[in-house]
């Protein structure tokens, strides 16, 4: 993978695309007259600094940030309407989260919505050129303040989450949320295509889980195809997962303490 500009680039564009290229250990090619596509053909992975964004561009596509999907889960929301996963989780003011698995970070930009100014939301992301395409969206999202707000309040981590929730001490978090890519894609998802080749794809473990649930106060929530084992895991189906392609597993931690 290497860095770029887009054609033409300011000064300062240069400049910032060398100091990610720097701090990253990506080496930063000069655009000059260099086509796209070459780009491609000789490196494969080609991330792109223009004005409007950072995106990344592999065979599959475009890989850039945008809260769409959020952006509707989030108007719902206002209109007095209960997100799903929010009610999966269980969220209230106040409340502090951690995405395992940020990737575009629209669970997390919602999750931030439920929780308010008061809570937190911390997200993970172990993939670098995804990580570096959604921190710098965050960063730049420039769409209504109400979303700009939320964007800005997330912290957004380059971490692999087994190390980080090794590191953390017990309770740190009320929820910790894991959306790991499905081995099936669903095919409406298309917009996720980009990301595919450039994510970490290897499946949840009994481990993963419990370094979870030692980090959980309350709970901690899996989402997958409706299709996954669930209880393999150690999971229950959330209720309202039944009908539906996407399905939530939960882990209570109460209750697991309880006995
Ligand atoms: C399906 S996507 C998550 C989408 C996200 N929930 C959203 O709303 O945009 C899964 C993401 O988890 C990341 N991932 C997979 N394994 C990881 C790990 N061990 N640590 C941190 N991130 C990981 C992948 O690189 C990918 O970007």
């Amino acid at each position: 993978m290497i860095i770029t500009t887009s054609r033409k680039p300011v000064a300062q564009l240069v400049q910032e695309a060398m100091e990610i290229g720097r701090r990253y250990g990506i080496t930063y090619i000069d655009r000059g007259n260099l086509s796209l596509s070459g780009l491609l053909d000789r490196y494969g992975a080609v991330l792109v600094l223009s004005r409007e964004r950072l995106s990344c561009h592999t065979a599959a596509g475009e890989l850039f940030f945008h809260p769409n999907m959020a952006a509707v889960r989030i108007k719902l929301m206002r209109q007095g309407k209960t997100d799903r996963m929010v009610r999966v989780m269980g969220l209230k003011p106040g409340d502090n989260v951690l995405d395992c698995t940020a990737g575009f970070c629209a669970d997390s930009l919602v999750a931030q919505m439920a929780v308010g100014q008061q809570g937190r939301v911390v997200a993970l992301e172990k993939s670098l050129p995804v990580y570096l395409v959604a921190d710098h969206g965050l960063r730049h999202y420039s769409g209504p303040e109400r979303l700009r707000e939320l964007a800005r309040a997330i912290e957004l981590r380059h971490a692999d989450f087994r190390e980080y929730l090794e590191a953390l001490p017990p309770g740190s978090f009320d929820v910790v949320y894991f959306d790991p890519m499905f081995s099936k894609p669903i095919l409406e998802a298309a917009a996720l295509r980009p990301l595919r080749p450039l994510a970490f794809h290897r499946p949840l473990t009994r481990e993963d889980i419990a370094l979870a649930s030692r980090v959980a106060r309350r709970r901690v929530v899996v989402k997958q195809h409706s299709s996954f084992d669930f209880a393999g895991l150690g999971l229950s189906l959330a209720p309202g997962s039944e009908d539906k392609k996407i399905a939530y597993g939960v882990l209570d931690i109460k209750e697991s303490n309880d006995g």
